[in-house]
């Protein structure tokens, strides 16, 4: 590992890395990947056994602490969060002025940004306690905003959370209960959803977390970086491509479902046409994404429990990846599915509206980015991050006279 600050110290040289391909931005302690391997850890504990043995608070309190709570840690830590579920009733003044019709990324940025200008007493990065409670407050409040913005966007009631749910059931009640009808939460999708936030948690420096790393080394509030991660999540080649993943399934079904794939897998290798696979493919993962494997379980199961185990787009999903891993193009570039390519399957089963795909994403990173906004500030050597540029524009000159040019 070369020690870029000492090579820049001692040479005058700097390193131009587009896409960071092959540049560390910082070190962390958080999660690892071996993209080789397809294997991810969060804290030294690899994926599938969280997945499986934990619920999302467990796994967040173990991002956020560095290791898993015990009975009692865990008992405090969910009353923590379900003390701070509640948002300011002022916010929904402010998300009144949206467009029903916004997408709700637009929203989200806008809500997630807005928490700083309504939680003032805890906008003291220098303060250890300070920054504890504004994570708590971002995990807690983050179901409620994003339930909040769909409810605005069909013209509903906001509802309330409830304390004697679980996080993920009383973000199911916030999205599907009624004033006129209560909601019951199903267990299976309960469970299919914590799931779903649970492998979404972490990523290491992807690149919204790399962005809430840049915007919060300024010294700005994490309300603000954490709305800077939303902003950057949104994009189709990062947290976006579960909501382009599913509509590429749903316009390949359209077009006349599997016989077609022959046909559309030519047209992704057709570098010309611009199509790529969606939830295919991943800048580190060189095998198959660990995530992807258990979105594929879940949404198995999830179909099975709803009935829906002859679900059209999953079949379709799993013969597309079938071709995809058997043709040469795929396997040369090692492309696999990623944590996309099912997601969208499972959420839409449950009556999440494809739109909101990308904030249900958000709201699981924000564990993360706040973990990994932490692990920077605390660190006593951080400093603001400012990349260089190679120039390439014109060299110095004169300005010319106005009746010269
Ligand atoms: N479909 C077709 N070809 C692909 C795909 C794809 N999904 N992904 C990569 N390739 C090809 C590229 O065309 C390139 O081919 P070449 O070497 O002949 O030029 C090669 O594979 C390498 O691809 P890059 O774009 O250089 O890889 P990079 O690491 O920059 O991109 C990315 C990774 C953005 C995820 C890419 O694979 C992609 O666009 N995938 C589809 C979008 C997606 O699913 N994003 C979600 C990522 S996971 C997440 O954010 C949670």
């Amino acid at each position: 590992v070369v020690d870029i600050r000492k090579l820049y110290a001692q040479t005058g040289m700097f390193t131009l890395d587009p896409g960071f391909m092959s540049t560390a931005a910082c070190s962390s302690s958080i999660t690892y990947i071996d993209g080789d391997k397809g294997e991810l850890l969060y804290r030294g504990y690899p994926i599938d056994q969280l997945a499986v043995k934990c619920d999302f608070l467990e796994t967040s309190y173990l991002i956020l602490n560095g290791e898993l709570p015990n009975a009692k840690q865990k008992a405090e830590f969910n009353d923590l969060v379900t003390r701070h579920t509640m948002v300011n009733e002022q916010l929904q003044f402010f998300l009144r002025g949206f467009r029903r019709d916004a997408h709700p990324m637009a929203v989200l940025t806008g809500l997630v940004g807005a928490l700083s200008a309504f939680y003032h007493d805890s906008l003291d990065i220098t303060q250890p306690k300070h920054r504890e409670i504004s994570a708590i407050r971002l995990v807690a409040k983050m179901p409620t905003l994003v339930a909040m913005a769909y409810k605005y966007s069909i013209g509903q009631p906001y509802v309330y959370p409830k304390n004697d749910l679980s996080y993920t059931g009383n973000f199911l009640r916030m999205m599907f209960a009624t004033p006129c009808e209560e909601y019951v939460v199903n267990p299976v999708i309960e469970r299919a959803l914590d799931r779903i936030f649970i492998l979404h948690a972490d990523h290491e420096q992807n690149a919204s977390t790399s962005t809430v790393r840049l915007c919060g080394s300024s010294g700005t509030n994490p309300f603000a970086a954490i709305a800077a991660g939303v902003a950057c999540l949104w994009g189709p080649a990062h947290g976006g491509a579960n909501e382009a993943a599913l509509q590429m399934l749903e316009d390949l079904l359209a077009a006349g479902g599997v016989d077609k794939l022959g046909e559309f897998v030519a047209k992704v290798k057709d570098k010309n046409s611009g199509v790529r696979l969606m939830g295919f493919g991943h800048r580190v993962y060189k095998n198959y994404d660990p995530r992807a494997k258990l979105m594929q379980e879940t949404c198995r199961e999830v179909l099975e429990a709803l009935g829906l185990q002859d679900d059209p787009l999953f079949k379709l999903a799993m013969a597309l990846e079938k071709i995809a891993l058997e043709d040469d193009y795929f396997v040369q570039r090692k492309l696999y599915p990623n944590v996309d390519f099912y997601s969208g399957i499972v959420q839409r089963a449950i009556g999440i509206p494809t739109q909101l795909f990308t904030a249900i994403f958000a709201l699981a990173r924000t564990v993360g980015w706040i973990a990994q906004w932490d692990e920077m500030i605390s660190d006593p050597d951080y400093k603001i991050g400012r990349p260089r540029q190679l120039f390439t524009g014109s060299p110095s000159r004169d300005v010319p006279d106005l009746d010269k040019r």
